[in-house]
């Protein structure tokens, strides 16, 4: 496999000589699976909820109003404890992810991807064998812990280990999975949804799988050389280094760690130095980015998709279907993006992408104004129109704000906050994952179409916010982010102008010259 030249954006050669190594291939796909367990988890309850054999048993009353013949379509789902059901995971992801963030700096990467399995592992029994909505809703919460853990070890682990000019598409493989989840889980409640009583438990319990492929698969994966430095054990990095560089001569990459690591020790709280005028980039970019991958409405799509499909009046099965072939798509985008994500860079996918989901999600809002009334079914060939639209929605999405609300958090911050930072990126994710899912079925029921107006704005926002304040990351190499990227950016280098300190009031060394 071919050695790592990486030219930085003055022309200087920076020659970190790596391969991309089978261990890092196969490290990734594994750790990926945690993508997985977050996708088949969304997938899974957008589907179930909208079976009527899962409604009928744990929320009579939603099940009643939506068999209603004259039941409005903007409000036959709206009930809160349906809401609850869905956006209690977020809630324990939010905890999660915070005590992950601690866990993956003083215990590593690795362990805390085990424990997330082990969460997620435990959910997925609890929600099999629910018998009333007191388990149902506590297998909700492990589910989301485990969310939590994952979602904060996985994207930061791949990002460590990933040679710089490879980061982006290893990186997105962590996206890829999550699309795969959602695909296998509309199958998964597809076929369930025929097996009457009790099918929406195998949905549930099929949970299982992709924790259990994470916590078998995690016990061959090694643990990033950046967090075994930064855990003093400098030796077991330096060979992690070598082994999955597939060279010897790693001295440049190890001496650039080691000193990025030398330079975090002076910071003992991460959480804090944060808020420090020279984290604002980061944290404001990184934090950004999460917020937005949710206001382009993603969510909305993905976890009521068969709700909405039923609302325009597609039967139960003709809606998983449809959710089913839209989901196909977002597989795809992604596999496009994880080949050139390098290659044009990171603003050029989340500009073009922004004003195509605007388009798109703009047209689906004036079909529904125009057509869809309280109390109609919208004819065929508009509700095909939706789905052809969705499908244009979803992979501007899985080729642009979806993958790259994962990657560049986790590779924009440097070693002393990345942790903390990334994890504050994550929480927002969940926090505004939760605030969509619980809002919306409110938001349809009184804004009706004009949701998705909403929405559009948020995408014209996005649109500018990428082309002007969040600098390009391509190929620049982890731990020179803040030399080579924000002190160059035409805003964001206000931040640095007097003494780039750290919490100690410590110079940064600003040494990176790699001949
Ligand atoms: C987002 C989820 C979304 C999923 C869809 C993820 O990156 O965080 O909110 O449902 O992508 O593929």
């Amino acid at each position: 496999m071919p050695e790592l030249t990486l030219v930085d954006g003055s022309g200087v050669r920076r020659d970190f000589p790596a391969k991309l190594t089978w261990q890092v291939i196969v490290c990734t796909v594994i750790a990926a699976c945690g993508g997985l367990m977050f996708g088949y988890d969304i997938g899974i309850s957008g589907g179930v909820t909208g079976m009527d054999m899962f409604l009928e048993k744990f929320f009579p009353e939603v099940y009643v109003r939506k068999h209603q013949a004259k039941a409005n379509n903007y409000c036959k789902f709206s009930s809160q404890l349906l809401q609850l059901f869905t956006s209690s995971l977020y809630l324990a992801a939010i905890v999660g992810c915070f005590i992950g963030s601690i866990c993956c700096k003083k215990r590593g990467r690795k362990p805390t991807m085990q424990i997330a399995s082990v969460f997620f592992l435990g959910g997925a029994i609890l929600n099999a064998a629910a018998l009333n909505i007191g388990m149902l809703i506590a297998g909700r919460l492990c589910l989301g812990a485990g969310i939590g853990f994952g979602n904060q070890a996985v994207p930061l682990f791949i990002s460590e280990i990933a040679p710089a000019r490879y980061r982006g598409g290893l990186n997105l493989c962590f996206q890829l999975l999550i699309t795969i989840g959602i695909l296998t889980a509309n199958v998964v409640n597809y076929a369930t949804s025929k097996l009457h009583p009790y099918g929406w438990r195998i949905s549930l319990g099929g949970a299982a799988c992709p924790a259990l492929l994470l916590l078998l698969g995690s016990v061959m994966i090694v643990e990033t050389p950046t967090s075994l430095i930064e855990r003093g054990k400098n030796e077991e990095g330096l060979h992690t280094l070598k082994k999955i560089r597939g060279v010897d001569n790693v001295d440049k990459e190890y001496e650039e760690i080691s000193q990025a690591v030398e330079f975090s020790r002076q910071i003992r709280h991460p959480f804090k130095n944060l808020w420090k005028r020279s984290s604002r980039p980061q944290l404001v970019c990184g934090a950004l980015i999460q917020i937005f991958q949710q206001f382009t409405g993603i969510s909305v799509v993905m976890l009521y998709a068969p709700v909405l499909f039923q609302t325009m009046g597609l039967g139960e099965n003709a809606s998983l279907m449809s959710a089913l072939m839209t989901n196909t798509v977002k597989p795809i985008g992604t596999l496009f993006a994880i080949f050139v994500v390098d290659r044009f860079g990171r603003r050029a996918l989340l500009i073009e992408a922004a004003i195509q989901m605007f388009i798109s999600l703009g047209a689906i809002g004036v079909i529904l104004a125009v057509h869809l009334h309280s109390t109609n079914v919208v004819e065929k060939h508009y509700a095909v129109l939706v789905i052809v639209l969705v499908c244009v929605f979803l992979a501007g999405f899985a080729w642009s704000w979806g993958p790259l609300g994962w990657l560049i958090p986790s590779e924009i911050f440097p070693i002393e906050t990345r942790s903390a930072g990334f994890s504050v990126a994550v929480i927002m994710n969940f926090v505004f994952t939760f605030l969509v899912a619980q809002t919306f079925l409110t938001m349809l029921c009184h804004l009706r179409a004009g949701t998705f107006f909403l929405y559009c704005a948020m995408l014209a926002v996005m649109c500018l916010f990428a082309k002007y304040f969040l600098p390009e990351t391509k190929g620049v190499p982890i731990d020179e982010m803040v030399e080579r990227v924000w002190k160059q950016h035409w805003f964001w280098k206000r931040c640095y102008k007097d003494h780039d300190t750290g919490e100690g009031g410590l110079d940064k060394p600003k040494d990176n010259t790699i001949a």
